[in-house]
């Protein structure tokens, strides 16, 4: 961390008035790749002034791209934690960059990466193709036997079965979860991983849902359910404060 502070006074016959402007640079080292260029994969390393940026992690790739290299790519669109588009691993953590702030350290250069054991578009760009593939494999909508109800009239459900859906509704997709755990890293090509059992377990427990036992055979797999091994990596990395470890042994309950 480099900091320094100047100062400028003007002076008049009746007022002085001092203006100090402190500087706190900090360095990112920032993944890149673009599969065109035909180069390796490199960590670049820039400097921003941390104290005329803002305080998000997302804001410092924003000034980056804005004032040193237009070609740095990330995905992003709602800057609140709720598109779930901005995903990323910072210093060694996944974490939403809209919702990381940025620290104001002594400890050296902060880095900033792809999610984990993805495959790689363009600098911070994964593909997340598989991810949505095993989303729609679970058939993430309401699914129905009976007659809709008469007149348009919706399928209601208790207080209490609306609750069960607490913790669940509220994920975003932005894989945080999954592209943190070993065995997602390993199997991603058979384990559906965190994100999208607990999305499984969304409409499992949804009481107006009247293909729970088909939702369960369909999970019932030792890939698709049976590589969690508990290590709970997932729950302790969701931006939105959910525990996709606790869902998947709710399944593993059920299946039983
Ligand atoms: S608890 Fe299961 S899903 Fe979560 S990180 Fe561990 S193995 Fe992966
Ligand atoms: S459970 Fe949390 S970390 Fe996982 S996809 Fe949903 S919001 Fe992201
Ligand atoms: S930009 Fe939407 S979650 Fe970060």
């Amino acid at each position: 961390m480099r900091a320094s502070a100047s100062a400028s006074a003007s002076t008049s016959a009746t007022t002085t008035t001092t203006t100090t402007t402190t500087t706190n640079v900090q360095q990112f080292r920032v993944y890149r790749w673009d599969p065109d260029s035909g180069d390796e994969p490199k960590y670049k390393t820039y400097d921003v002034d941390t104290n005329d940026c803002g305080p998000m992690m997302l804001d410092v790739l924003f000034k980056i791209k804005d004032e040193q290299d237009q070609t740095l790519s990330f995905r992003r669109s709602c800057r609140e934690g709720i598109c779930g588009s901005c995903a990323m691993n910072i210093n060694g953590r996944n974490g939403l960059a809209c919702l990381t702030k940025v620290e104001k350290t002594e400890k050296g250069a902060q880095t900033i990466a792809p999610l984990p054991h993805m495959f790689v578009v363009r600098d911070l760009v994964v593909d997340m193709a598989n991810f949505y593939a095993q989303y729609k494999s679970i058939e993430p909508f309401l699914k129905t036997k009976s007659d809709a109800p008469a007149n348009g009239a919706e399928r209601l459900q208790t207080k209490e079965d609306r609750a069960k859906l607490d913790g669940l509704y509220e994920c975003i997709l932005c894989a945080c979860c999954s592209t943190s755990c070993p065995s997602y890293w390993w199997n991603s090509d058979k384990y559906l991983g965190p994100a999208v059992l607990l999305q499984a377990y969304r409409w499992i427990i949804d009481s107006r849902d009247e293909f729970t036992e088909e939702r369960l055979a369909n999970v019932n797999d030792a890939f698709k359910l049976y590589r969690c091994h508990t290590i709970m990596n997932c729950s302790k990395v969701c931006p939105k404060g959910l525990n996709p470890a606790l869902k998947i042994a709710k399944i593993k309950q059920m299946v039983a």
